[in-house]
């Protein structure tokens, strides 16, 4: 383990088909009035938004609407969720809905009395919030990003082409989130794929740092095993509980802050990710999916270590008779089969990258230090023309 840390999550989880019973003693614990933000419908097709509204006139609520948050949501969208809060005085902010619903609910929380841009403040320089922040409770409908118990906030500024994730202090984490799989079952195949793509990307950006022996690397192994096998069941039965709820538990441990204890992480697939994400509105899941084995393949050389691990403990692969470069390619090729197989996008071209603006795309990225290799933007052209 690597340096000093302080580890704390503050997010109450309830989990399970009864996990909504735990609602109405949660919402009662805060003020008169309950902001409820949502996205562009599946809640009323599912029938989650009944339940929730009879659960929140049950505790005497005044409910203030707030539908419409986009995937991938929007500073237009948030500054008009802040200006909603302000002008209703709301004391609670309930997010039900998938991780874009959950980091808009994150970035109204700190901005309704942000007194400068927050588009500035916290997404560009990413600076913390000195203002009062007003309080988040999530009903989860869509697993992958983790921001049921996480600071993340990820928003999307089109007329600036970019797409940034902050990552705010436990005081923004959600106070609870409600964790049902069975609230799961509607989402779409193609969604449902891309968020376990997601989780998978969450523990390997996090898995491919370091040369040490790390206490949170073999749990990233023990979480990537759990999905890969319950991936397999649920897309073939999508309505498997077992499977799903196994899924929904391995998305929130993948991302809330408890891998990155004690070691670095690299996070140059999300960064290429988000910057498709800001030139084309892509489904986050799927720009990983395109850009990750160009990038695995370019950088295994430098971490040769790592990979030969990841493809011996995660997938089983047989090191006898074959070199280490062999060894770590065959786990390569054992990842690229489990996607291709679960059906995520291999193609960047899918999802609206052309050669003409892959410049732009490697423009908005940001180039960080990373896990076993720094990237310059030439290079991150190359991974994009690989991954067309
Ligand atoms: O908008 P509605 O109608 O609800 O439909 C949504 C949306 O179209 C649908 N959906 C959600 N639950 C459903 C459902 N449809 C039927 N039944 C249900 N139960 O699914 C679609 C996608 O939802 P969205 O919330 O956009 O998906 P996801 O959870 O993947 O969130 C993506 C956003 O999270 C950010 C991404 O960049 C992206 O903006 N991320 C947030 C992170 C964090 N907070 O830590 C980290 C991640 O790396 C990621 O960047
Ligand atoms: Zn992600």
């Amino acid at each position: 383990m690597e340096g000093n840390f302080r580890y704390s999550n503050p997010t109450h989880l309830y989990f399970g088909q009864k996990a909504m019973e735990s609602l109405k003693k949660e919402v009662e614990a805060f003020g008169q009035t309950v902001m409820l933000c949502y996205g562009g419908g599946s809640i009323k097709r599912n029938g989650i938004y009944d339940n929730v509204m009879q659960v929140l006139q049950a505790a005497g609520k005044t409910v203030v609407d707030d539908g419409g948050v986009m995937p991938n949501p929007t500073i237009e969208k948030l500054r008009e969720g802040a200006a909603k809060v302000r002008d209703n005085k709301v004391d609670l902010i309930l997010a039900v809905g998938g991780g874009s619903t959950v980091d808009y609910a994150k970035g109204v929380s700190v901005s309704a009395y942000c007194d400068e841009d927050p588009w500035q403040k916290y997404y560009v320089r990413q600076e913390n919030p000195s203002c009062p922040i007003v309080p988040v409770g999530v009903v989860l409908t869509m697993v992958g990003t983790g921001s049921e118990m996480n600071g993340g906030s990820v928003i999307t500024n089109h007329a600036e082409g970019m797409k940034i994730g902050k990552v705010f202090r436990d005081d923004v984490f959600p106070r609870f989130t409600i964790l049902n799989p069975e609230f799961t079952f509607t989402v779409p195949q193609r969604q449902m794929v891309a968020g376990v793509f997601d989780i998978m990307s969450h523990i390997m950006e996090q898995y491919f740092a370091g040369d040490g022996d790390y206490t949170t690397d073999y749990i990233a192994e023990g979480l990537m095993r759990s999905l890969i096998h319950s991936s397999r069941i649920a897309v073939r039965d999508p309505r498997n509980y077992e499977a799903r709820s196994n899924i929904m538990w391995t998305a929130t441990w993948a991302l809330n802050t408890l891998l990155k204890c004690g070691k670095g992480g690299d996070w140059m697939v999300h960064m290429i990710g988000q910057a498709i994400g800001a030139h084309t509105d892509a489904t986050h899941g799927m720009t990983l999916s395109a850009v990750s084995l160009p990038y695995y393949r370019f950088i295994m050389h430098d971490g040769l270590h790592k990979f030969v691990r990841f493809a011996k403990v995660v997938w089983d692969v047989d090191p006898a008779g074959k070199t280490d470069e062999q060894v770590a390619n065959d786990g390569l090729l054992a990842l690229e089969a489990w996607m291709r197989e679960v059906g995520v996008s291999m193609h960047s071209a899918e999802l609206g990258v052309t050669e003409q603006n892959i410049p732009a795309i490697a423009d908005s990225t940001f180039l960080l230090p990373a896990g076993y290799r720094h990237l310059t933007r030439d290079e991150v052209i190359n991974i994009l023309r690989q991954s067309l």
